[in-house]
């Protein structure tokens, strides 16, 4: 399996805790991992050989987490074409808000003007329906892990 390389952008924690989640899953499937604060995101941009998976949530008015703001900026300004990366989405959010997931729809954007490709649709996770948000990116994944 590849490399595949965990960031997170959050407000309160909730998308900090799916991530962690996820690397606990990714542990038990002896996947390498690395879990990436937002502040250490600054000038890395994500190997085209491994598998990036982003958990995001949004703030104000569909805007990206404070946090990982610069990162995305830095991406959309700076990085070259990624043709040959993967990835994976998972948003946060809440449909009371006028807009849904509107961060994670801003990296899906971002990463498809990169060329990059995702492994599969990307998973938005409505707070007022979805309880255990942990559970339902874990069983996102492991529909990707146990295909490979
Ligand atoms: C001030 C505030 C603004 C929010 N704005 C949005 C929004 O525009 N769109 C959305 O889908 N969810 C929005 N949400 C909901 C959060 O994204 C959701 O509760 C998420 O689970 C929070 O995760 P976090 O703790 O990782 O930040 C907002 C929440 C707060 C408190």
């Amino acid at each position: 399996m590849k490399n595949i390389n965990l960031v997170y952008g959050t407000m309160n924690g909730e998308a900090k805790f799916v991530a962690s989640e996820l690397s606990n899953y990714l542990t038990e499937k002896s996947a390498n991992h690395p879990l990436y604060e937002p502040i250490e995101l600054s000038g890395w941009t994500p190997p085209e050989n491994e598998l990036l998976i982003i958990v995001c949530s949004s703030t104000g008015y569909g805007d990206l987490p404070d946090e990982i703001y610069p990162w995305f900026l830095e991406l959309e300004t700076k990085a070259p074409y990624l043709p040959t990366l993967e990835y994976g989405l998972v948003g946060l959010g809440d449909s009371s808000y006028d807009i849904f997931c509107g961060a994670i729809v801003q990296f899906e954007t971002l990463l498809a003007d990169l060329g990059a490709t995702a492994i599969q649709p990307t998973l938005k996770l409505d707070a007022t329906e979805h309880y255990a948000p942990e559970r339902d990116a874990e069983k996102w994944l492991s529909d990707y892990v146990t295909s490979l």
